[in-house]
């Protein structure tokens, strides 16, 4: 299907109740290619402007039961871009002052030349196409914007959301309609819908037969008898017309993008169509890369999480640490009745807290004996390394604050800043509790691990010291602490 240009002459109203007038003014602007239709009184200029377009109404003044001015009036309020010329006698001037004031495009004295009522016709066109050029220009912009933030969207949750709500944007619809299924998929496994007064129910309900009608197109519009099959019978919200664009990378479809007008006789406008198809080609494109980031986004969590359960084993004694921290940070953050954000987030930052010992000799870490102050250095600088090591890779954000002061204690005492009470995140004072409380428990290459209970009391005897009470408040809840111990 093509997108059409909506070109079509330009249309003229000659409105006056002299009949000699209308004929000669319609004889004359026709001959300059004007497509002009006449009206003998205000009247019924006003019944045929309402039910016809015009860009230009050219009216008398004077006139019975509806005037010029009136006529003027009627028009302004319907609110469309028609533009209106008064022709007015030298004794109702003034008048026609007045008539430019509340918007009228200019007026011309009676009687005229041919050439001067010709001039104002058409710097009346020009100021339409002007006008219609700005117009244009706009819509271009915001759709630009629109379509730069659906592509610079990396989330595919973001761009899902921003596409529904830039359809609603630069269509005149009532409802959006957007369904998802992931490349190789049969079955569209994301459904967003968004109307004008909020979320937009389960609209259409053949997909299936929308695919196959969509296959050679870049969009099409339904109406009527064509609208129904695809529609579901009992919930099809009174839809009288579906513009639908298939959102497609290469030989394959990803989604199908649809608006929904409920208003009758009214299909979507070219401008629409090829707004919906602009939007549909950019969330096609943003999906895909959104899909890729995803794969790699998890492919590197997943390698940087086994390199740091790598690094359990090369200490025998630590074999499951970082495994019992996260599970023991992820439980005190449900005590604390703390948001599935945060217990994803604790999740990670347990899994890597203590990869900056990466780089840290085995015969350090296993050391049995006392540690020189050099190994003891190398071994207090781990925060600092996995801060370097998590920098930079930016999903990882959120979660180096929390690696980087896991040593800080409540007191101030801890390192790598010696930050104190709440300026240390959350997570990691949740952490130097868990932490702690697994290395107590933990046998190691100078000590046997201490029992449960004893690990316990020295809990509650540094709580508010090395660690925030509130988290070792909540530590102590967890249901099946007990039997956590090695
Ligand atoms: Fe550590």
């Amino acid at each position: 299907m093509t997108i059409e240009s909506g070109a079509r002459p330009n249309r003229i109203l000659v409105v006056d109740d002299e009949a000699d007038i209308t004929a000669v003014l319609a004889d004359i602007l026709a001959e300059q290619g004007y497509d002009v239709e006449t009206a003998d009184d205000g009247k019924a200029a006003w019944d045929k402007f309402s039910v016809e377009t015009f860009d230009l109404v050219v009216t008398d003044l004077k006139m019975p039961e509806v005037g010029g001015l009136e006529l003027l009036r009627r028009i302004q309020e319907a609110g469309r871009s028609t533009l209106v010329i008064i022709m007015t006698g030298f004794a109702t001037v003034e008048t026609a002052i007045e008539a430019l004031k509340i918007g009228a495009f200019d007026y011309i004295l009676k009687p005229f030349k041919v050439g001067e009522l010709l001039q104002i016709v058409e710097r009346a066109f020009e100021r339409l196409r002007l006008q219609a050029e700005n117009l244009q220009l706009k819509e271009q912009i915001s759709l630009l914007k629109l379509s730069e933030a659906v592509a610079s969207s990396l989330s595919l949750d973001e761009v899902l959301s921003l596409v529904v709500e830039a359809a609603m944007k630069e269509v005149d619809a009532d409802g959006v309609e957007l369904l998802f299924r992931p490349p190789g998929s049969a079955e569209f496994s994301r459904r967003l819908g968004v109307g004008a007064q909020g979320p937009w129910p389960p609209t259409l309900a053949d997909t299936a037969r929308l695919e196959a009608c969509l296959r050679d197109v870049s969009h099409l519009q339904f109406r009527g008898a064509a609208l129904s099959p695809f529609l579901d019978p009992h919930g099809n919200n009174g839809i009288r017309c579906m513009l639908s664009v298939p959102l497609r990378r290469g030989a394959e479809t990803l989604g199908v993008l649809n608006a929904y007008s409920q208003r009758p006789h009214q299909g979507f406008l070219p401008r629409e169509e090829k707004a919906l198809f602009v939007l549909g080609d950019r969330a096609a494109t943003s999906l895909e890369h959104a899909l890729l980031y995803s794969d790699m986004e998890n492919s590197f969590r997943q390698t940087i999480q086994g390199l740091a359960l790598a690094l359990d084993t090369k200490d025998s004694y630590t074999h499951g640490h970082s495994e019992n921290v996260t599970r023991l940070c992820e439980a005190t953050a449900r005590v604390m009745g703390l948001d599935e954000a945060f217990c994803g987030l604790i999740r990670q930052a347990g899994i890597l807290h203590d990869i900056g010992k990466i780089g840290i000799s085995s015969s350090i870490l296993n050391k049995p004996g006392r540690l020189t102050a050099e190994e003891f250095g190398i071994i207090r600088d781990h925060p600092r390394m996995g801060r370097r090591i998590l920098e930079p890779i930016s999903f990882l954000r959120d979660v180096v604050p929390v690696v980087y002061h896991h040593h800080e204690r409540w007191d101030g005492q801890g390192y790598p800043e010696g930050l104190a009470g709440d300026v240390i995140p959350l997570a990691a004072r949740i952490m130097q509790v868990a932490d702690t409380y697994d290395a107590m428990t933990s046998d190691r290459a100078y000590r046997k691990g201490l029992p449960h209970e004893a690990a316990i009391d020295e809990l509650h005897r540094c709580s508010g010291s090395q660690f925030d009470p509130c988290c070792v408040e909540a530590f102590l809840q967890i249901s099946d602490l007990g039997g956590h111990a090695p």
